[in-house]
């Protein structure tokens, strides 16, 4: 019987380097990969920015004057968590049309409130004044109040996010 010549012969030794190789990397895998996903998932998940937030029954709302409404909004973006708070004023016109508009000043960021002897919404920070609907009166802000768009459903008023820049 003729034996294969001795390069190309498989040691008993080498097949088991071989097997155990093979086996470490099916095991390497099976428990490699599915923790990769874990740690790389979250990073790749689309974020939604746009939301629509309720506000609460319209009917419950004064008509003519601005009501002011709260709220945080929570969202993850991958690994980083964020709480993000907002205040807006809430001008019911009459029984259906609705505005909200953003409390900060288009100016430098300040939080504006409302002053109801003069009709004004003022920001405290360099005297800006814009009228009941956002609108600028006088003082160094470029632009109107950014506003929201809103709908309402089933008597619920909702805004959405983020709120678009007025010129
Ligand atoms: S931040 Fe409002 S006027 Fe400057």
């Amino acid at each position: 019987m003729n034996n294969p010549p001795s390069s190309t012969r498989l040691s008993r030794r080498d097949f088991m380097k071989g097997v155990t190789v093979a086996i470490g990397s099916i095991i390497a895998a099976a428990i490699g990969l599915p923790a990769i996903s874990y740690v790389v998932s979250p990073a790749m998940q689309e974020q939604e920015s746009d939301a629509w937030i309720p506000l609460g029954q319209l009917e419950k709302i004064p008509i003519g004057i601005p009501a002011f409404f709260s709220f945080t909004r929570k969202q993850e973006n991958g690994w980083e968590k964020t709480a993000t708070s907002y205040g807006v004023f809430v001008v019911r016109q009459d029984g259906t049309n609705v505005r909200v508009f953003s409390n900060i000043c288009t100016h430098l960021g300040c939080l504006v409130s409302w002053h109801k002897d003069i009709q004004h919404y003022v920001s405290p920070c360099h005297e800006g004044h814009f009228d009941l609907y956002g609108n600028v009166v006088s003082g160094p802000p470029p632009r109107p109040l950014d506003e929201f768009k809103t709908k309402v459903e089933a008597g619920t008023l909702y805004l959405l996010l983020p709120p678009f820049r007025r010129s």
